[in-house]
């Protein structure tokens, strides 16, 4: 199964995709995660992308579809995979259609803008696997530590208040239209276009993830 996991920062994309990836047995391929990876390596790449992420801009799209790209032809992707956090422009996702590489399900978890301050000042992340936690709604079982690793857990460098409401301008600007470009997809082919799950992102961590369940295998 191919999925798109779709939400403006902070909506638990990254929280879900753990669920998801155990119960459906796909690779998670965050281009966050890849980018936070590349930063931290201190590539060319990852001194490049570093300025722009904290700035909470995007990254050009030629690299990122460079880096999809390459990442699905990996062995652990032939039985699909889970995008978190991209597509996130047009013409990425154009880039999927142009390249036939189709999706069977694109999930957008909606949640507003005052819950996604509140989520990202408390999150804390272990970088190396990209698990995520937070110091109230999902503490770690030692304070400061990786419950599976014992690694220490780190501040992300974005999110901080005023590059956090810059994510979220340019997510309405520039990731907001995918929903009206996959419904339009679904209006000219309905048999060969993602099957379109909107999933209140505001609640339990769990019942989100059953919602999100439901809508994967009815759809
Ligand atoms: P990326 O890493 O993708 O960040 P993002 O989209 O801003 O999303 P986040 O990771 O901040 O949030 P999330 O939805 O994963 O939420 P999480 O589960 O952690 O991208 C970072 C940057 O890289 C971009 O700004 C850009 O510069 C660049 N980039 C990446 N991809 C790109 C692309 N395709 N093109 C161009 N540039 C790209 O949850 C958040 C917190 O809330 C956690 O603490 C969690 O524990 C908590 N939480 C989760 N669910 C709940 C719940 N139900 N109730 C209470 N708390 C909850
Ligand atoms: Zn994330």
């Amino acid at each position: 199964m191919r999925v798109i996991l779709l939400g403006a920062p902070g909506a638990g994309k990254g929280t879900q995709a753990q669920f998801i990836m155990e119960k459906y047995g796909i690779p998670q391929i965050s281009t966050g995660d890849m980018l936070r990876a590349a930063v931290k390596a201190g590539t060319p790449l990852g001194q490049e992308a570093k300025k722009v992420m904290d700035a909470g801009g995007l990254v050009s799209d030629d690299i990122i579809i460079g880096l999809v790209q390459e990442r699905i032809t990996e062995p652990d992707c032939a039985n699909g995979f889970l995008f978190d956090g991209f597509p996130r422009t047009i013409p990425q996702a154009q880039a999927l259609v142009d390249a036939g590489i189709t999706i069977d399900a694109v999930v957008e978890l909606d949640v507003d803008d005052a819950e996604i301050i509140e989520r990202l000042s408390g999150r804390r992340v272990h970088p190396a696997s990209g698990r995520v936690y937070h110091l109230k709604y999902n503490p770690p079982k030692v304070p400061g530590k990786d419950d599976v690793t014992g690694d220490d857990l780190v501040l992300r460098d974005d999110d901080r208040e005023e590059t956090v409401r810059k994510r979220l301008e340019i997510y309405q600007q520039q990731t907001r239209p995918l929903v009206g470009f996959y419904q339009e997809l679904a209006r000219q082919d309905a048999a060969a276009a993602p099957a379109y799950i909107r999933v209140e992102g505001l609640g339990p961590m769990d019942e989100i993830r059953r919602r999100i369940f439901e809508g994967l295998d009815n759809r």
